[in-house]
Parts: structure tokens; sequence; C-alpha cells
């Protein structure tokens, strides 16, 4: 059976191989984490886009079936040069429209917050297509979460400060729902949930990718 691809930058796209693995048990998997590359947030659109093309590239060698781009800074930055060296037979799905989907059907015309790369949050591309379905967006670009989790400080007091600084100020306090635009930050989501009141629910995009996943294989 031909693989999945799944890339991110580093360890952060785990968390939606993790939610694939679970969903198609019996599909292999091959997993790509540029290390030598990130953070891919604090890297010019360009860059990015030559990074993700070169490793789109390498994991369509390996007789991928279909790509997932399990990184927030590439789904928003790079989406067409990934399709462009996969070709037409190789679909990519991207960790941003399935999250905009869930969203406007959960929260329709709702306060949507969003954290971020310094490269998703500058891309816009949740914004855009939030506030084109008649939602209010407060956006923040969180950029020294990914390269933290990265290093293995993650639920812990580094995190801790980190989130104290970017959250501390209530920003999110009126909103019907963050979502977690990076996908390292599922490894932080419990320390998230502490900076918030209850009544704001977090969307993590692992479950929502890996349905899309499954429904495009279908
Ligand atoms: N996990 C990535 C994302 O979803 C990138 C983190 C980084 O390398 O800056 O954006």
């Amino acid at each position: 059976m031909k693989p999945i691809g799944i890339f991110d930058s580093g360890i952060g796209g785990l968390t939606v191989a993790k939610a694939i693995a679970i969903r198609l048990p019996h599909v292999p998997l091959i997993y790509f984490g540029d290390t030598a590359h990130l953070p891919y947030g604090e890297r010019s659109p360009e860059l990015i886009r030559h990074y993700a093309s070169r490793i789109s590239h390498h994991l369509r060698d390996q007789g991928c079936r279909i790509m997932v781009v399990a990184c927030n800074s590439v789904s928003s930055n790079a989406l067409h040069a990934v399709q462009d060296a996969l070709g037409p037979k190789i679909p990519a799905i991207d960790v941003i429209a399935p999250v905009i989907q869930e969203v406007i059907k959960r929260f329709p015309g709702g306060r949507i917050g969003v954290i971020g790369t310094r490269a998703t949050i500058e891309s816009g591309r949740y914004q855009e297509a939030l506030n084109g379905h008649g939602c209010e967006v407060t956006a923040m670009a969180t950029p020294l979460l990914a390269s933290a989790i990265e290093e293995g400080f993650h639920e812990g007091s580094v995190s801790d400060a980190l989130l104290e600084a970017y959250l501390g100020k209530g920003t999110f306090d009126e909103v019907d729902a963050l979502i977690l635009g990076c996908t390292h930050y599922p490894l932080i989501a419990s320390q998230i949930r502490a900076f918030l009141p209850d009544h704001v629910a977090v969307i993590d995009s692992s479950i929502v990718v890996a349905n899309s996943v499954a429904e495009a294989m279908s």
C-alpha cells in the first residue's frame, strides 16, 4: 500500500501524524521533520516555498499517494509550491482549510482567536477566510512558542512563562474559540487552556485534518 507523506519543520506535525495513525491504522506513513531549517515561522515566504517544494519532491519520489502539509506556516505561504511539486495526481491536504470549515460550522459569525507563527499570522490566511465567513477575528503571532516546544520546553516553566507573556493580558478572554494555528501548540494545549476562561473552546487541527485525509482517500 502506498504511504501517506506528512511533513513539518520539526516535531509539531507529529500531532497530526498521530491522529492520522489512529484514524487510518493500516496505512503506512512517512514523516519528514525539517529540523535543519526550523523555525519556519521566522523564514520568508520565498524560503518556506523553497523548503516545502524540495520536501514535496522528495516525498513524491518515495511513492506517497497523498501529502499532508502538517505545518501552518507552509499551509499559509506555500501550498501552491507543494501542489506544483507533487503534480496533479497526488493531492495535498493542508492544516488550515479543514479547520476553517469546522470553525464556521461550529461558530457561525463567531468571535474567533488565532495564535500561530509570525509567517502564518502575517500571511493573513486565517483572518481573510474567517472574515469572509462573517467571523470577527483576533490574531496574534506567538513566535517563541514553536522553538521552545521543539527544544523540549513544553508542559513546564519555560512554556508557562512564554504563555504568560503572550496570553496573560487577556487578549482572548472574549472569543468563542481559539485556534491553535501551529501544529506544535497541541503539545502545550493543557497549558494554553489554563490561560483561557472556560467558555473559550480550544481548536486543535489534528483530528479535523485526519478526517479530511480519510475522506480524500475514500
Ligand atoms: N509547526 C509549524 C506550524 O504549524 C511551524 C513551526 C516553526 O517551525 O516555526 O506553523
